[in-house]
């Protein structure tokens, strides 16, 4: 195995990452700016910042099928073009609407890079590197909204909301020559029945052992014996059983509330005390730094702890902040003591979907379909996640009005204990496991929480 080789694959692939929490966090700081150019009501303005999540699910649903059909790889080439034509559109438009269509369009593409990546990024990676190979996807994410927090403030005295939006290019160019040089997916080429092209593929990246590049092209070969792939298959037995794993991780990773600190810190931060903007702006700083370096912590231990241990250690860490900090609200008191135990409790909660919803929820939906079917399925559980986000996004602000601060992070806590057990009963530990193993564990008839288990024969790694 080329060890060096698969490091520059994931990271070519991360740079997708990047551009996914770029464009995303970008606006937070850019709206304010755009908000007086073009005179924006509190709808366009709504609109504008929402646009984003509207395209993302349109690029989910649409590429799918594109997806199993034209390859990993080529739509990630396809995907980089998009993000320049989208980024460049943003960046130049002198209307309203020429605005709106190009963040739509950087949304189509950030829809799909959020699963296209780590779906190609697993299917290169030896299973016993898999979780961290995958996770560098979510650790480009968090170090994309970084980049982007700083950025905007290094163009917000000037007030150039053009150059924060323009900035994204340079990721999105550097993704399109990377992606030109990389093999495509062996596991993808078989699917195709471009059997000669796959074993090439393989030997390139697991080195020229030509036995167990053979064996290895066998067993993905018997995973392609079963049915072929359609709407129909996927929610039919024994497939559906990915999909609600998946489909349901996709849904909580956004109702326990990620995007209402992502999106709405500052606002968070004035609630509890931090009146200024600046030192709201400069503590939801330290939100995106500690962010970065819990991510990089939990790289080398979702093959090592496994993902169950993961989830269910981060998932109990948010549920005791979002605890917290529902408390904290409903207390209502003033003062150092309240900013400090909300920083504290954000805190808390980001290192806790560090270490499992955030790396792993994209990581088990790259994983957990066949192969005849794994574009189609990770297309329709990124579609439940972008609809969900944008569910949060859009009621969050409300739910505050409605029902206070409190209420709101006492949904998600409730929803994060949900979370918990639904991980507990359902999701399966699949370190260390080929995902032909998965795939044959699927078809054996085994329960969704076996399915990571070691086949009596387990296929070489
Ligand atoms: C989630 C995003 C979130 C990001 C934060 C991703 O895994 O899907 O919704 O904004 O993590 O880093």
């Amino acid at each position: 195995m080329k060890k060096n080789f698969f490091i520059v694959v994931a990271l070519i692939a991360a740079l997708s990452g990047i551009l996914f929490g770029y464009d995303t966090g970008v606006i937070s700081g850019a709206i304010l700016f755009i908000k007086d150019e073009f005179a924006l009501s509190p709808q366009l303005n709504g609109l504008v910042v929402s646009a984003v999540l509207f395209g993302a699910l349109l690029g989910a649903i649409i590429s799918g099928r594109l997806t199993d059909r034209f390859g990993r790889k080529n739509l990630l080439i396809v995907d980089a073009i998009i993000f320049i034509i989208g980024t460049l559109g943003s960046s130049l438009a002198t209307h309203l609407s020429a605005l709106i269509i190009s963040r739509v369009v950087v949304g189509i593409a950030i829809g799909i890079a959020s699963y296209i990546a780590p779906l190609y990024i697993s299917e290169i990676a030896p299973a016993k590197y898999r979780g961290a190979m995958v996770s560098l996807n979510q650790l480009a994410i968090t170090l994309g909204i970084l980049l982007s927090y700083i950025v905007d403030t290094v163009f917000a005295e000037s007030q150039a909301w053009r150059w924060m939006l323009g900035m994204g290019i340079a990721p999105a160019i550097f993704l399109l020559i990377g992606m030109i040089f990389l093999p495509y997916s062996p596991r993808w080429l078989m699917s195709r029945g471009r059997e000669a092209e796959a074993l090439q593929a393989l030997k390139k990246i697991n080195g020229q052992d030509n036995r167990a590049c053979l064996e290895q092209l066998q067993l993905i070969k018997n995973s392609l014996q079963q049915q072929r792939g359609n709407w129909r298959t996927l929610f039919s037995a024994p497939i559906c059983t990915t999909l609600f794993i998946a489909g349901g991780l996709a849904f909580l990773q956004q109702v326990t509330g990620i995007n209402t600190i992502i999106y709405y810190a500052p606002t968070i931060f004035q609630m509890a005390g931090f009146h200024s903007a600046t030192a709201a702006i400069s503590t939801t700083m330290i939100v995106g730094v500690a962010f970065v370096l819990f991510t990089i912590l939990a790289l080398p231990l979702v093959d090592s702890l496994g993902r169950r241990f993961l989830l269910l250690t981060g998932l109990a860490a948010m549920c005791l902040s979002l605890g917290l900090l529902s408390w904290t609200f409903h207390l209502q008191h003033p003062g150092d003591a309240l900013k400090q135990l909300t920083l504290i409790s954000m805190l808390v909660f980001i290192a806790g979907f560090a270490i499992s919803l955030g790396p792993i929820v994209w990581l088990m939906i790259a994983e957990i379909f066949p192969l005849k079917i794994r574009g189609l399925g990770a297309s329709m559980a990124t579609c439940i996640n972008w609809s969900s986000n944008w569910l949060v996004a859009a009621t969050f602000l409300s739910l505050i009005s409605w029902i206070g601060a409190s209420g709101a992070f006492f949904i998600y806590f409730a929803l994060s204990i949900f979370a918990i057990v639904f991980v507990y009963l359902w999701v399966p530990e699949t370190k260390g496991c080929t995902l032909e193993d998965i795939e044959a564990n699927l078809y054996a008839g085994k329960p969704a929480r076996r399915l990571g288990e070691k086949p009596t024969n387990p296929s070489p790694v």
